[in-house]
């Protein structure tokens, strides 16, 4: 299983004082030393954490892949042309949201989806989609020809232990299975942590994992590298 670790809270944390540290960039190097095998930012529309000038220097230093997150907008995908990140994956935004709330509407968005999606792979940029785990959604990002989707785990993580989170997790695994079979490379995140983990990676058709919050608050104690050491054995 491997690892993208997310990086944006380090510029949350640099942008409560619109300062020039904690570099998300220098982090992501460190990240990837420790083992990350990606690493993940999501350039918003307030750009509240990550800045463009984040994204070109991690474009030219990062040396796994760069994974960027973003809404399907006129603005992101200039953006997105122009950076080359090697992955892009939509998700929906909304302004007042602390962290993205749900998957993208694919089956109500994808009149819009198709060419945007087919414009970014003209270009060579892998297209993934962050999608709700059901059968509906992930049915219709095979028909949108994305080259991978990440499954949303957020609902499970939510989840105390008991029926309720046992069906979420049966969900996330169900939708795994039929990405697979329609021959989607299957990735998962959202909300997952050091406690939370084992069971999604437990499910093989993953083969990828995108963690943000968990590993940067446990950075904040302890370092950039042991936190994601301590991650990448638990995968
Ligand atoms: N995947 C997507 C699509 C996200 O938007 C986020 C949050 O930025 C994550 C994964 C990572 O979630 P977390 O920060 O809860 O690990």
């Amino acid at each position: 299983m491997k690892l993208a670790v997310n990086v944006d809270h380090f510029a949350t944390l640099r942008q409560a004082r619109r300062s020039d540290e904690p570099d998300p960039v220098l982090v992501a190097l460190l990240a990837e030393q420790a083992g990350a095998e990606g690493i993940v930012v999501h350039l918003r529309g307030d750009r509240r954490h990550i800045q463009e000038r984040d994204l070109r220097l991690l474009r030219e230093v990062v040396k796994t892949k760069l994974i960027l997150e973003m809404a399907a907008t006129g603005e992101m995908k200039k953006i997105a042309l122009r950076i080359k990140p090697d992955v892009v994956s939509l998700v929906p935004e909304r302004r007042e949201e602390l962290t993205t709330s749900g998957g993208l509407n694919v089956i109500a968005g994808q009149r819009v989806l198709g060419p945007f999606i087919r414009d970014l792979k003209k270009a060579g940029i892998r297209v993934s989609i962050f999608v709700d785990p059901d059968p509906g959604q992930i049915n219709t990002c095979a028909k949108l020809d994305v080259d991978l989707i990440e499954i949303n785990t957020g609902k499970f993580a939510d989840l105390n232990p008991g029926a309720a989170r046992e069906r979420s997790l049966k969900k996330v695994k169900q939708a795994a299975t039929l990405a697979h079979n329609l021959g989607l490379a299957v990735h998962a995140g959202h909300g997952l942590d050091y406690r939370n983990v084992g069971e999604i990676v437990g499910i093989p058709e993953i083969v990828e994992l995108s963690i943000g919050f968990s590993i940067v608050a446990r950075a904040a104690v302890v370092g950039i590298v042991q936190a994601v050491q301590e991650m990448t054995v638990r995968l």
